[in-house]
């Protein structure tokens, strides 16, 4: 009679190697702008993050916004500009991206994480000066800088700060706003930033949720191993294009600088980040070496 009760307690139990293999380890989750549209889905990604925590992990969001930001720009009749999947930041747009990003969004991050039973802290900028930036300058084809206005560049991180609130018992909520020497605050690409955080902090994971399966072939197949000879030939064939580039940029960058396993994968799945860490059915991309 308690057949199906027996049914889930062997469930749960599936997932005690991998409770063992993460106890402890620093898991950051770039959660993205584009899969946080929908609310119910929106409550189950921050479900999952509020179970790691408590299931012994350091989980860490560092959240993007992009098509929020877009709306806001629209709405005062600025058009969002980018370049190789950059967005462009303007004194206008900077304005709205620390009001968008840091107002709104990681305020809403942190008070769902409190509705859900767990704690949070957020910060963004000036707020616990947790990213430090530099003005970041892309180059074109020919190696000539472009101006990106006041897009940064993560020039470090104060990961023994973020340490400390984490060992309090604490999800940190971070925008991805950086502030320079002089104050200036920088729009940080949130895949950046998330690979300079998770490098920093020598996490076991990174885990980037997006609004795509992963990254796609000419054939809108899923790829589901990526390594930087491949990332490069699609770039060079422009089969990953947009935020897509970043994207797969930054989770190259945080292989090569030592964190254990990166995953690009499809924020629209309910419980993608339950699968990804307590299964071992690889959903979405994996970027290796
Ligand atoms: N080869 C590819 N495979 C998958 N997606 C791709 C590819 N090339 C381009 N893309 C685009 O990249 C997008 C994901 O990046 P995008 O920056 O829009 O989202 P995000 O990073 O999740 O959110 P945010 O930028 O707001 O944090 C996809 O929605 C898709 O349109
Ligand atoms: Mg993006």
């Amino acid at each position: 009679m308690f057949e199906h009760l027996i049914k889930r307690a062997g469930i749960v139990i599936e997932a005690l190697p991998y409770l063992i293999k993460f106890y402890g380890k620093t898991i950051v989750i770039k959660y993205g702008g584009a899969a946080m549209k929908d609310p119910e889905l929106k409550k189950s990604v921050i479900q999952d993050i509020v179970f790691l925590k408590y299931v012994g992990m350091n989980p860490i969001i560092v959240h993007g916004g992009g098509p929020e930001i877009n709306k806001y720009l629209i709405k005062q009749g600025i058009e969002p500009v980018f370049v190789g999947g950059y967005r462009v930041t303007d004194a206008a747009t900077l304005k709205v991206v620390e009001k968008v990003l840091g107002g709104k969004i990681n305020s809403e991050i942190v008070s769902m994480i409190k509705k859900l039973g767990g704690k949070a802290k957020g910060f963004w900028g000036k707020k616990g000066k947790v990213i430090k930036a530099f003005k970041y300058y892309k180059k074109d084809e020919h190696g000539n800088k472009i101006d990106l206005g006041f897009t940064g560049q993560v020039a470090g991180v104060r990961y023994r700060y973020l340490n400390k609130w984490m060992k309090l018992g604490y999800i940190p909520v971070l925008t991805s706003i950086g502030v320079g020497k002089s104050g200036k605050t920088y729009n940080i690409n949130a895949d950046k930033a998330a690979a300079a955080i998770a490098s920093y902090l020598k996490a076991a994971k990174l885990v980037l949720l997006t609004d795509v399966r992963g990254v796609l072939d000419k054939d809108g197949k899923l790829v589901s191993e990526i390594n930087a000879y491949k990332a490069q030939k699609l770039m060079k064939a422009g089969v990953i294009s947009g935020g897509m580039i970043p994207k797969v940029k930054s989770s190259l960058y945080a292989i090569k600088k030592g964190v254990g396993n990166v995953h690009i994968i499809d924020g629209r799945v309910p419980h993608a980040l339950l699968l990804e860490l307590f299964t071992d059915f690889g959903i979405g991309t994996m970027v290796v070496k």
